[in-house]
């Protein structure tokens, strides 16, 4: 388990993130880079980011054919990003081509951790059922998608803290279980339907979790985090 919350930074622009990680300064955080922020501030930001030493995910969610898919990791490899992801919707070949490319982008160091994204949070059964004609489980079709990308050589998967200790049993410990999709009691879910507290995601198997405006929007942010992290990780003491 990472002892660190990942802060989703969905902001527009790079002044707005620089003033919202201000009071961060102190911290060593894992932060998300998300398609709101890259696709509006372009590879710059990542490097803006770096500079600042904080780990980055970048959550672009690819979704092509094999060989976009691949020449684009290629790329996005060459940022030296720490974690990176697709959508496992786009197929075991995809999700080879994937890994391919990170591999082929990584000059030196570490490739990025490869992630595949199994169902959104933001989904329901019954939307899944509804929309994609897809009529299992929402479990079921998770554990299918954890299943299909660990044979494509994911590392991981992005999925509800509810599917977290079931794709343990399937994927084994060691095959990564990143959870978005968290909230504190007293937090508003929004468009979030598989929702959890930290403690929940610790208990049932979580090997990160992913927390955008439960700390983003907080009224004070340093002491949300710090909220969150002692939750998760009962590590730092919160006065
Ligand atoms: O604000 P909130 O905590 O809901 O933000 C969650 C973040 O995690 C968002 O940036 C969203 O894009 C991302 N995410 C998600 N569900 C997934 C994958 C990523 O909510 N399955």
């Amino acid at each position: 388990m990472e002892k660190e919350p990942i802060i989703a930074l969905d902001f527009p622009t790079w002044e707005e993130t620089e003033a919202f990680l201000q009071p961060f300064q102190k911290e060593s955080l894992f932060v998300k880079v998300g398609m709101e922020l890259y696709l509006q501030n372009g590879p710059a930001i990542i490097e803006k980011i770096k500079a600042k030493n904080h780990r980055i995910f970048l959550d672009l969610k690819l979704h092509d054919i094999p060989n976009t898919v691949k020449q684009s990791m290629k790329g996005l490899a060459r940022l030296d990003v720490d974690m990176i992801n697709v959508h496992a919707a786009g197929g075991q070949n995809m999700m080879a081509a994937a890994r391919e490319g990170l591999e082929q982008g990584t000059a030196k160091g570490k490739r990025p951790i490869l992630l595949a994204v199994t169902q959104l949070t933001s989904a329901s059964e019954d939307q899944m059922k509804r929309e994609q004609l897809i009529s299992v489980s929402l479990e079921e079709s998770v554990l299918h998608y954890a299943q299909l990308s660990k044979e494509a050589g994911c590392d991981g998967v992005v999925c509800s803290v509810y599917e977290a200790a079931a794709i343990s049993e399937k994927c084994g410990s060691h095959f990564m279980k990143v959870t978005p999709g968290i909230r504190m009691k007293e937090d508003q879910a929004n468009d979030q339907q598989r929702v959890a507290d930290p403690k929940l995601a610790k208990d049932r198997g979580s090997t990160m979790i992913v927390v955008g405006r439960s700390i983003t929007k907080a009224e004070r942010p340093l002491l949300a985090y710090q909220k969150v992290k002692q939750l998760w990780g009962g590590m730092s003491h919160v006065k």
